[in-house]
């Protein structure tokens, strides 16, 4: 049993065992929440934490993000998401998110420049491209690619070396998502346009062919700006954790995020955007009846969700799937597009926020819902959806693996566990065995 002990300060809670009692201190976030310090716990009691899924337990100390997940709330260093979606552009969010604060005009033309004169890849990439299957997935390739840019610059870590690769991480993740789009439509790559602002130049790499200009309508600039503002950063969610946790053994930061790529590639976490067009293209290619749709979701018989909706953390509104449900209207206004799959799910929103059962679930729509509808208005093909979102989220993992770096409480991380499996035996000769 654990019992808090008026204090003044955060203070200790006493955890009574078999063996005592154990004083743990209290830890207090800037937002108020509290965590129990249990490092002694094993030393003191020879007793572990158990926590599958890491849903109660604090793995670090973080300036980088604050979610409050009842009141909808998100901020990235302290500025509320919604200031930055409307005033800021994606590089200043990742300034702002590495660096802890707003650049000055200087620094972030600075910034912009760098980024830019490090936008190409060596060469050698274009075979590294060509070995890959024609139909590989782009998301696997962009993780491969960005581990092997590692194999290009192989200094020892510095702090300048560091941020060098932040410089060509950003860089560089444009040409690579870009490049893996053209490796499997079997197009050849387009080489960066520095002339161009950073969605810009993307859009310009997705869409131009060497034989064909491709203008950049900056509408669909701005989109893709503010859709990788809003999914810059998360706290300690899986891919960003998993950033921390190939950080702590001191992996190199582009292995580290290669890892991040591939954590973000699971369904459950970077696939649901995809999910969600699948979803409104069944219910339509079905006849568009979104009540049957919203009852098969209800119903317990049924494995059937209503993709889009429904979060770990938000328990109220996903602030981000507010900005982009105006955001995606004003795309498709702005571009002229009738969107058949906005339509359904405009009136499965309706219908679902208005139901008992997704009201007592708590469940709303959250960012998924809104950027796999933007995505296809701009063009963008269902199998980059993921690159998209990894794309926004580099600034956030290089954040939070610096802010691990810097540190002094971190370790390697090495989980425990609870065995369950056989106790100890003797081993028996296969001639023996029946
Ligand atoms: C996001 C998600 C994985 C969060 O899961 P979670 O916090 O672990 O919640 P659970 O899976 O335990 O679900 C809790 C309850 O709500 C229900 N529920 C959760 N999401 C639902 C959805 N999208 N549609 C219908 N019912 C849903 C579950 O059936 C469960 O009901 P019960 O308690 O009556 O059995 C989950 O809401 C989901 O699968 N959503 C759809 C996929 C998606 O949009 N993912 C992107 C997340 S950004």
């Amino acid at each position: 049993m654990a019992t808090a002990a008026p204090s003044s300060g955060p203070g200790t809670v006493n955890l009574q065992y078999d063996g005592g009692t154990l004083a743990l201190p209290l830890i207090k976030g800037s937002e108020g929440e509290v965590g129990i310090d249990i490092a002694q716990l094993r030393a003191k009691t020879g007793m572990i934490t158990f926590d599958p899924g890491l849903g109660n337990t604090g793995a670090c100390r973080s300036k980088v993000a604050f979610i409050d997940g009842e009141k909808g709330i998100l901020r990235y260093r302290g500025y509320p998401i919604e200031e930055l979606a409307k005033k800021s552009t994606f590089l200043e969010v990742a300034w702002l998110l590495i660096h802890g604060e707003l650049p000055t005009k200087a620094e972030l033309d600075t910034f912009a420049a760098d980024v830019t004169r490090h936008t190409m890849l060596h060469e050698n990439f274009n075979r590294f491209f060509d070995a890959l299957p024609k139909d590989a997935h782009p998301m696997p390739v962009c993780a491969a690619a960005v581990g092997a840019l590692a194999t290009f610059y192989q200094q020892p870590e510095t702090d300048q070396h560091v941020h060098d690769t932040i410089t060509r991480l950003i860089a560089k993740m444009p040409t690579i998502a870009a490049a893996s789009y053209k490796h499997s439509l079997g197009q050849p790559s387009i080489y960066p346009q520095n002339a161009l602002d950073y969605a810009s130049n993307f859009l310009h790499m997705m869409f131009a062919t060497p034989c064909e200009h491709y203008h950049v309508d900056p509408t669909l600039a701005r989109a893709v700006d503010l859709l990788f503002i809003l999914h810059a950063d998360h706290e300690q969610n899986c891919s960003t954790s998993t950033v921390r946790v190939v950080g702590s053994s001191k992996a190199n930061l582009f292995a580290s995020i290669s890892a991040g790529i591939s954590a973000l590639w699971g369904p459950l976490h970077g696939g649901a955007n995809q999910e969600v067009i699948e979803m409104l293209d069944r219910i339509e290619a079905e006849g568009g009846d979104v009540h049957k749709f919203v009852e098969l979701a209800k119903s317990k018989k049924d494995h059937t969700r209503l993709m889009g909706f429904g979060h770990r953390v938000y328990k109220n509104f996903d602030p981000r799937a507010v900005i982009l449900k105006k955001a995606c209207g004003d795309v498709l206004t702005l571009l002229g597009i009738k969107s058949k799959q906005l339509e359904i799910a405009m009136k499965l929103e309706e219908i679902a926020l208005a139901d008992d059962y997704f009201i007592s679930h708590k469940l709303y729509p959250n960012v998924d819902f809104y950027s796999g509808i933007i995505y296809k208005a701009l063009g963008i093909p269902v199998n980059m959806f993921t690159v998209m979102f990894a794309l926004g989220r580099l600034p956030g993992w290089i954040a939070q693996w610096i802010e691990m770096r810097h540190d002094p409480d971190t370790r390697i991380t090495r989980p425990r566990q609870i065995y369950t499996g056989a106790t100890c035996r003797e081993y028996v000769p296969i001639e023996q065995r029946g």
